[in-house]
């Protein structure tokens, strides 16, 4: 057995979701820090497994080594020893995807970038006996992270983010990321048994995330990833894992309700659910918050309002009034609303049960929960 190690990028905030899922998924976790989550797998399984099923991870990357670089010597050197021709075959493109350096005596990114390739490059000329390296076959991006004068040298597994499930048309004005909005989802507990309402839907962003998570639709199986063409073994392993994801999606009866004041952004939301394989669960309607109403018990309001930094506070204040209003008209339902809006409890008209800081894009926002009154929130996680 050929244990691997992984570590899963997520945004600030996310870390305790991402670990829950990769432990999830069957892999243990070896530590997690800022917008990481480090864990181990038994074979090459892993990293297909991690790409088609994290929810909530921006990218899985490969740890192929480790040293300490505090000199440009020192990072030449360092990777001199790794065996990257054991990944990278004669034609395969090494883009150096990405440098990060933090506490560290070397800061310089570019500099850094062109000493890893040269290094690199070395290496497989060496290693795979020649003297031209073509770069036309299948990408192996390379990221190193330097902190305290420290390196570790990944492949980005995933290539392309992995918000990027395939589903989303280009085109609303502020759609929220997949894996916050999958994030969001995971967070308020929602279960099919109960309604479900985004009462500002935009493109749908959270009602589809919701629909794929309770029918078990794997997040990345409408798309590819760069370790797919990395070997015939890898090939393989995304085929089989691939195929068993097919297999283990759930037809779940759902009661799924999007809505928005604006015509174009329904239109989009349709067009995004169908592509996601989930047009049939949710119905979506345009229309003013101001006019949700259900007789349902027990639903669930998961939303993304408007901050208000284009438009200015008046509209968001009006928008957050009545959305405090309809929410105290609604029978034990709970609301998770995300907000980067600074006087948000005050508009709503109540203080949230429990906050919690998500960055949205770069911008600071918190998930403001409220659960019915009869219900106790140690009862939440
Ligand atoms: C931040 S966006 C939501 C983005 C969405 N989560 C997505 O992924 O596309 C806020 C949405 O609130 C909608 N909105 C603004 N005022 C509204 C109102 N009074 N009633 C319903 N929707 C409203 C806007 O049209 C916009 O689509």
């Amino acid at each position: 057995m050929n244990t691997i190690s992984l570590c899963a990028v997520c945004s600030f905030g996310l870390e305790s979701i991402l670990k829950r899922e990769i432990i999830r998924l069957g892999f243990p976790v070896k530590k997690v820090e800022n917008g990481k989550v480090y864990y181990s797998g038994d074979d090459i399984h892993a990293v297909a497994l991690s790409n088609l099923y994290l929810r909530t991870a921006d990218r899985v990357f490969l740890k192929i080594g480790e040293f300490d670089a505090d000199s440009f010597d020192s990072l030449y050197e360092g990777i001199l020893q790794i065996p990257f021709e054991e990944y990278v075959p004669a034609d395969g493109r090494f883009d150096i995807y990405k440098i990060n350096s933090v506490r560290s005596k070397l800061y310089s990114k570019s500099d850094c970038q062109a000493i890893v390739k040269k290094a690199v490059a070395q290496r497989l000329q060496k290693m795979h006996r020649v003297r031209l390296l073509p770069e036309t076959g299948a990408a192996y991006p390379i990221a190193v992270h330097i902190a305290n004068d420290h390196a570790e040298v990944f492949l980005n597994t995933s290539g392309a983010g992995l918000n990027r499930r395939g589903y989303r048309q280009a085109g609303n004005e502020a759609p929220l990321k997949e894996t916050l909005a999958a994030a969001m989802v995971l967070l308020s507990n929602y279960r099919a048994e109960k309604t479900l309402a985004d009462v500002m839907c935009g493109s749908g962003t959270i009602l589809i995330e919701a629909a794929m998570i309770m029918k078990n639709i794997a997040p990345g199986i409408r798309r590819n990833f760069a370790s797919e063409y990395w070997s015939p073994q890898y090939t393989e392993s995304y085929v089989q894992c691939r195929e068993a994801a097919h297999k283990a999606v759930k037809e779940v009866p759902l009661r799924i309700l999007g809505s928005d004041i604006d015509y174009f952004s329904i239109k989009q939301a349709k067009e995004n659910a169908h592509l996601a394989g989930v047009e049939n669960d949710i119905a979506f309607q345009k229309l003013d918050l101001k006019d949700f109403s259900s007789k349902k018990k027990c639903g669930v309001i998961i939303s993304n309002a408007p901050y208000g930094m284009r438009t200015g506070g008046s509209q968001v204040q009006t928008i957050y009034e009545n959305l405090g209003r309809i929410y105290r008209n609604l029978n034990e339902w709970s609301a998770f609303i995300l907000s980067g809006y600074d006087h948000f409890e005050n508009a709503f008209g109540q203080k949230c049960v429990k906050n919690r800081k998500l960055y949205n894009g770069g911008i600071k926002t918190y998930l403001y929960s409220y659960y019915p009154q009869k219900e106790n929130i140690h009862g939440h996680s």
